[in-house]
């Protein structure tokens, strides 16, 4: 029996590897670094799937340079990176990794919540320097996270899980989306709001929006001019989502007390003047990466691959579409 083949871009944890070997013939990215356009398109010569990281961009050059292509399974819940219109214009279906990382992801915007609102990291930095001279009343003073308000920016699955972990510290949470969070409302008793009423009340503003046209720049300088002094702002989604050098300003100038950044405008590359801000913690897109969860990403995105090149639906599907015009 003659296998289908397989592109991998790049090494993802054993457990799903091995259940691709199972089923197809596999090549990998051999380097530990990502691929460029050229190489994935090369990499998928004769190749039957496509499976892709967040970090390769799987454009209609690429998807249109393989015919034998019939299914592209990617590593990431957030799938800005596909242009999933022109597989869905092929019949390809298109898999992403939902539910796995929301606890992961929603976890690190807690992380860098509670880092940036008590200056974790500037504070180990001189302790380390060996600036600690001994307990003194006025060193490193924060901000409280207890009963504050936070602001929910995107009330999806990671959003959701994000503002139920508020439970313990009693805040007053407030939230956009286009829907009413049932779940949201009877749990933290949670108020939908208006963007600019969340902008305007919240001291923590945290974003859990996927990366689509309309939330580019969702946070620029008018939205930043609307925050209060001591708001810290947290971006676990993706980078175009905050409108960089209006934030690395608004850091500067300590129109808001801190930011907490996962991902970057013009990821890898990060702006030079971000990494010189205390108030800023900047993180390497690392908020799904933890051993567990990686590990179920792989299985899942290994899963979708393998239904979807037996002609099943996969079961992450992203574009439905593909299998009602069959
Ligand atoms: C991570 O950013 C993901 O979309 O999985
Ligand atoms: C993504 O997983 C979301 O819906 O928040």
């Amino acid at each position: 029996m003659v296998l289908m083949k397989v592109f991998v871009t790049r090494k993802i944890p054993e457990m799903g590897l091995e259940i691709l070997r199972r089923e197809f013939e596999l090549e990998i990215n051999p380097y530990d670094r990502v691929l460029s356009k050229e190489e994935i398109i090369k990499g998928l010569k004769g190749k039957d799937g496509l499976l892709c990281l967040l970090t390769d961009p799987i454009d209609v050059d690429v998807i249109n340079s393989e015919t034998k292509l019939k299914m592209i399974a990617s590593y990431a819940v957030g799938y800005n990176n596909i242009d999933v219109k022109a597989a869905t214009k092929r019949g390809i279906p298109v898999s992403n990794t939902p539910g796995v990382l929301t606890d992961a992801t929603s976890d690190m915007a807690w992380a860098l919540l509670f880092s940036v609102a008590r200056r974790i990291v500037e504070a180990d930095k001189f302790t380390r320097a060996g600036k600690f001279k001994g307990w003194a009343p006025m060193l490193m003073h924060g901000q409280d996270v207890t009963d504050k308000t936070l602001g929910v920016v995107g009330a999806g699955r990671i959003g959701t899980a994000f503002a139920l972990k508020s439970k313990g510290f009693n805040m007053n949470v407030l939230y956009v989306d286009e829907k009413i969070n049932e779940t949201l409302e009877k749990e933290v008793n949670a108020t939908k709001v208006t963007f600019g009423e969340l902008l305007k009340k919240s001291d923590f503003v945290s974003l859990h929006v996927p990366f689509v046209p309309s939330t580019h720049h969702l946070i620029g300088e008018k939205e930043l001019k609307m925050m209060k002094k001591n708001t810290v702002l947290i971006n676990t989604s993706r980078g175009p989502v905050v409108d960089e050098q209006a934030l690395i300003l608004a850091l500067k100038e300590k129109r808001i007390f801190g930011a907490g950044l996962d991902v970057y405008e013009h990821e890898p590359e990060i702006a030079e003047e971000l990494k010189k801000l205390d108030n800023a913690i900047i993180q390497p897109h690392s908020a799904s990466a933890t051993i567990e969860t990686r590990t179920k990403m792989a299985v899942m995105a290994a899963e979708n691959m393998v239904e979807g090149l037996k002609g099943k639906v996969p079961n992450n599907c992203v574009n439905m579409e593909v299998f009602k015009v069959r």
